[in-house]
């Protein structure tokens, strides 16, 4: 019987399917990719800028809250000095990413080095921002400065759980986030976003509906990953509700394969969660329909300090090493790393379903559609 995903129930059938079914998910995800965009991966050079952060996300290990954690910022050379890595490396681009701050000196100094790194590169690399919610000028100015791309994730797409997931204050608001992504947009970014995948009473339904928000706002690319509790946060008090690791890893896989599917020409990331719960996560990611990777190239001293969650990999690693290991494993899922390239999305979302129907082998009627809590 031949089947593509056609509405929701379809969804949650493959976000839920085992066996040679999943196989043949993976498969048909990676199958897509090839066809619309090729068996390349592109780089991006992660840059952990500063763990300060005004907010108070009740899952976020940086959270304003957390006192006992030591606050760091990158000086400007450090920050030159990862960029210039990641360009005479051939990484193609990178990502500045840092807790929230919207005072008049961070939104100066970023324009200053997204102007600086711009130079030094000789126009070359490609610089995606995510700096959390800012108002529209300060996007403007940022992109006027040669930022291209920027990644603001939307959590979860169900507003009752953003609230559940977030303090009750105007700081922390669903519609704000939605308006900085429409913001992002008209400024002409190629605009990211994503979603946590087993947070506490999320359902499989959610996360179907996640996947149809992020194809309904023709988000350019995606970056989601497993949800991981943290022991210094708010929400750690909600863990014995949780999926274990590994079905958090398995669906966020769905995730990515059934997204691939939805969105043949997207930017899909394989993020770093996947790997703090198993070292080839994002390997598996990538062999399911995912081109993208983010090594980290912030400077060593400062790793540990950025832990958004428990377990990030990379802490010790050195970059030419990790990156030597990870074409390795790129080659395994018979994908090619594509050097200097800024591999943008080819077109700013896409309506067209999967390009070749997927073939279940479980007939409809035998469907389960299960709850993830
Ligand atoms: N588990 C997984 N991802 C997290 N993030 C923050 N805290 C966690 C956590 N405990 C993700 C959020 C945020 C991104 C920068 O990191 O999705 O947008
Ligand atoms: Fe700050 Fe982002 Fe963490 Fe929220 S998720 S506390 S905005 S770094």
């Amino acid at each position: 019987m031949m089947m593509s995903i056609t509405d929701k129930q379809d969804l949650v059938y493959y976000l839920n399917c085992t066996g040679q079914e999943e196989e043949k998910l993976f498969q048909c995800a990676a199958r897509v990719r090839n066809q619309h965009l090729g068996n390349n991966v592109y780089l991006r050079g992660l840059i952990e800028f500063s763990n300060i952060c005004r907010k108070n996300c009740l899952y976020c290990g940086i959270r304003r809250e957390n006192s006992p954690l030591v606050r760091y910022e990158l000086t400007d050379q450090e920050v030159l000095a990862a960029a210039r890595y990641a360009w005479q490396a051939k990484y193609g681009s990178i990502v500045i990413q840092s807790g929230e701050r919207n005072d008049r000196s961070f939104v100066l100094r970023i324009e200053a080095l997204v102007k600086k790194i711009k130079q030094l590169t000789n126009q070359q690399l490609g610089i995606t921002l995510s700096l959390g919610e800012q108002c529209a000028e300060t996007y403007q100015r940022w992109f006027d400065a040669g930022a291209h791309r920027y990644l603001l994730r939307i959590e979860t797409s169900r507003e009752s759980l953003y609230k559940k997931i977030h303090p009750n204050d105007s700081l922390h608001s669903f519609t704000t986030r939605l308006q900085c992504l429409e913001h992002l947009q008209k400024c002409g970014y190629k605009t990211g976003s994503g979603v946590m995948i087993g947070l506490p009473f999320q359902t499989t339904e959610d996360l179907a509906d996640d996947l149809s928000f992020l194809k309904s706002i023709h988000i350019d690319m995606v970056g989601m990953g497993p949800y991981l509790e943290h022991e210094s946060t708010p929400l750690y008090t909600c863990r014995q509700s949780l999926l274990s690791t590994t079905e958090r890893l398995r669906l966020s896989i769905h995730m990515v394969a059934c997204l691939r599917l939805l969105m043949p020409h997207i930017n899909i990331a394989a993020t770093t969660a996947l790997q703090a719960i198993n070292p080839l996560g994002r390997e598996k990611a990538i062999a399911a329909g995912a081109n993208v990777i983010m090594p980290n190239i912030t400077p060593f001293s400062n790793r540990r300090n950025y832990k958004l969650y428990p377990n990030k990999p990379c802490i010790e690693e050195g970059a030419e090493e990790a990156l030597r290991l990870l074409s390795e494993n790129i080659a395994a899922c018979e994908c090619r790393i594509a050097w200097n390239e800024w591999g943008d999305p080819q077109k700013a979302g896409c309506t067209d379903l999967a390009a070749k129907p997927i073939t279940p082998d479980v007939p409809e009627s035998g469907r389960v559609q299960k709850p993830i809590k």
